[in-house]
């Protein structure tokens, strides 16, 4: 399937505060992602001059949220670029498959959890911009 940033978007997490002000709860039920889950990673420590993901995926689809902190994730689907800033724990970016992502920025105690449709597999991944641009020339990319 042909991707773009029209692609990606955010999904809101039910949350459940609490009447007597002890914080909230925030839950993930499998049906309010559009794939099923197959793995979950966390990027935590980053260092706020350096640039995680830089890269994109073939098959995979993934949901991100700022489960701490914040940070920015630089989208690009090979025609255009957009930025968006990641703070809530609640709201979970959705990245379709076929879309180069950075994310960069992290503040201090930031944590970017990684909610994703694959396990892992290296082949799955473009990690090389010229490659991921040809690959987008493609009709079906
Ligand atoms: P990488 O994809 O470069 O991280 P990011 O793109 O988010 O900055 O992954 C860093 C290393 O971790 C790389 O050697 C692959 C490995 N890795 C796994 O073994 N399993 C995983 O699920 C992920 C996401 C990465």
């Amino acid at each position: 399937m042909k991707t773009s940033l029209n692609d990606i978007h955010f999904i809101e997490i039910p949350k459940i505060s609490d009447p007597d002000g002890r914080g909230n709860l925030s839950v993930i039920e499998k049906n309010i992602l559009p794939y099923k889950v197959e793995r979950i990673y966390y990027l935590y420590d980053v260092p706020s001059d350096s640039t995680r993901g830089g890269h994109a995926h073939i098959k995979l689809q993934q949901s991100l949220i700022a489960l701490s902190g914040s940070f920015d994730v630089v989208l690009d689907d090979g025609k255009k670029r957009k930025i968006v800033t990641l703070n809530k724990p609640n709201k979970a970016l959705y990245i379709a498959p076929g879309i180069w992502r950075e994310i960069e920025n992290f503040s201090s105690g930031a944590v970017c959890l990684a909610i994703v449709s694959e396990v892992y597999k290296e082949e799955d991944y473009i990690r090389d911009y010229q490659e991921f641009l040809n690959f987008k020339s493609d009709r079906q990319h």
